[in-house]
Formats: structure tokens, sequence, C-alpha cells
């Protein structure tokens, strides 16, 4: 562990973070590796990537998990289902960020998030996130927190921005990489450039969800996220003195499909906004390329 996170007295109450920092910075480690030398990109599916540093880091975290917290449950997003019943259970994304990763752009990060799920609690609903770790080994950034403890960014406390409106936000989004052309998602892509400071669309959700939670980002939001992409994200960026709901400005589930975190100051702006456009208002018009090629035509004559 590097002297950074070793951290403060706070920190050593720390139940889970220290541990599953660990095995992040290890995760990460290896990532490093594998982008240094480059790998071959395969297809899950439509635009869905999955490359050998995806599968291998998760083999690695789920034998690390289970070593470290024998009790835990795992779900991978490349396939691990372990002890699925028991009262904790970790959300792993090893790669979050592949396409950028098979790309050699340098976004990604190890994604862990640690939920607590009383014996009664049915397979759909949500327990309780009481553990974040996301790790972003190419700045060497960890992203930590635990329920009741505060968010911290190399085991320094973070608070989300104090930016009041939309009008002076940074914000950030993400498309899928499946069903594409069933996603509205550009035309909020759209409005909400049209009515900030502009939209990131970085390519890792986990580091996404983080920024908000370090106040480099005023909000994220997206469809069809899966909780290997959302839970340490969630967890952060509450623990940073965010909000996230789903676009109608209800409670995040996990299994939601819709996030939309932020500062908090700026929640209820982007929740009406969300309305207003499933309503087919609020839209601003802009020329269609068909529009703009005739007025540049009728420029040049
Ligand atoms: C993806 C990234 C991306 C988001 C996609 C996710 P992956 O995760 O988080 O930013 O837009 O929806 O699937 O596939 O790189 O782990
Ligand atoms: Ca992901
Ligand atoms: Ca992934």
């Amino acid at each position: 562990m590097s002297p950074a996170s070793m951290g403060s007295p706070a920190e050593q109450k720390l139940v889970w973070v220290p541990k599953a920092a660990e095995i992040a910075r290890e995760a990460g480690a290896k990532l490093r590796e594998f982008f240094a030398q480059g790998v071959e990109t395969e297809y899950k599916g439509d635009v869905d990537l999955v490359t050998v540093a995806d599968r291998t880091v998760e083999k690695l975290i789920k034998t690390r998990l289970g070593e470290t917290f024998p009790e835990h449950g795992i779900y991978g997003e490349e396939g691990t289902r372990e002890r699925m019943q028991g009262e904790f259970r970790w959300y792993v994304d090893p790669l979050d960020g592949t396409t950028n990763f098979a790309h050699g752009f340098p976004q990604f990060c190890v994604s862990m998030g640690l939920e607590q799920r009383p014996a009664e609690k049915a397979e759909g609903e949500d327990g309780t996130l009481v553990a974040a770790v996301i790790y972003d080994p190419l700045r060497d950034e960890i992203y930590t927190a635990e329920r009741g403890q505060g968010a911290r960014l190399n085991g320094r406390p973070i608070k989300v921005s104090r930016v009041p409106e939309l009008a002076e936000a940074l914000l950030s989004t993400g498309f899928p990489s499946r069903k594409r052309h069933a996603s509205p998602n550009v035309h909020f892509y759209q409005e909400f450039t049209l009515r900030s400071h502009g939209v990131r669309r970085a390519g890792s959700a986990a580091l996404d969800l983080a920024y908000v939670a370090s106040g480099r980002l005023e909000a994220f939001w997206e469809f069809n996220l899966n909780p290997w992409d959302t839970a340490a994200g969630i967890l952060l960026v509450e623990e940073a003195g965010g909000k996230v709901t789903d676009f109608a400005g209800n409670p995040f589930k996990l299994d939601s499909r819709e996030v939309l975190a932020s500062n908090g100051l700026i929640q209820g702006e982007l929740v009406e906004l969300f309305k207003e456009m499933f309503a087919g208002r609020g839209l601003s018009p802009i020329p269609t390329p068909q529009e703009f090629a005739r007025l540049r035509a009728e420029r040049g004559r």
C-alpha cells in the first residue's frame, strides 16, 4: 500500500476498504501491464468489446476477494457468480472502459462496490451499498468510501462541487455498446450540451461517477448500466455529499437501468429537464445537416 493510502486515524476505522484497495491496486497493475503490451480485441456483441485483460483481471480479483473475504459473494461482469446467497456481495468490473483500453485511450479503471443484503431480501431488491473502491491505474488515483465515513481520493477527503446551476456545469454521459439504435441518449446529449459548459463522453462510467464525487464534474447520467458499473461510484457520490436518483428523481436502484448522479445542487434542474424531454418538450432547435448545407450554399452564392 502506498503511504498516501495508509491514511489518517479516521481511515484506520475502515472495515473493508484497506484490503479491497490493495486488491484493486494489484488488479490495476495487471491492467497497466496489458495496456503497455497491447491486447487483441474480441466482440461480445454489437460493439461490446472484451479482451484477455478483462478476463484475467476478473479472475485475479475473484481469487483475492475469495482469500480475503471468504464469506462474501462476487458478481462480476465477466461471469463470476460466487456465494450469491451471502450477506455481502461485491459488484466487480475488472476493467471499466474496455473500448478505451482496446484503442490505447488512457481512461479506464477497476471498480469494486460492496452491498450488504439482509437475508430476507429478494434477488431483485437492493441491500445497502457499504464500501467502494475505484482505481485508475494510469493516474494512480484510488477513490474509496465506506458508508457514513465520507469519500476519499488517495486518502484525502473529497466533496462534490458547489456549482449551483446547470448553465455552469460540466457533465458526462455514456452510450450503450448493444442495441445502439434503441437508445434516445443522443437527444439528451444534444440538449444538455446546449444548456451547460459541455458534456464529456470519456468512456468509463465508474470514473465518471468518481469524478462527480471529487468535484471534477457536476453530474453524470446514463441509460442501461449494470450494477458492476455503478455500485462503487454511487456510494462515492453519496458519501461525497452528492445525490443519485433515476431520471424521474426517484431513489436509485442497482437494476434501475437509469442513473442520474450530481452534486445535489443541480439535481432538481436535471430531473425537470428529463421530465420535459420525455414529454416531448424542451428541445432547443438546431439546424439539420440538410438545412445547414442549404444555408451554407446560400451564403456561398
Ligand atoms: C462501459 C463504460 C462506458 C459506458 C458503457 C459501459 P465496459 O463499460 O462504462 O463508459 O458508456 O455503457 O458498458 O464495457 O467498458 O466495462
Ligand atoms: Ca463497465
Ligand atoms: Ca468491464
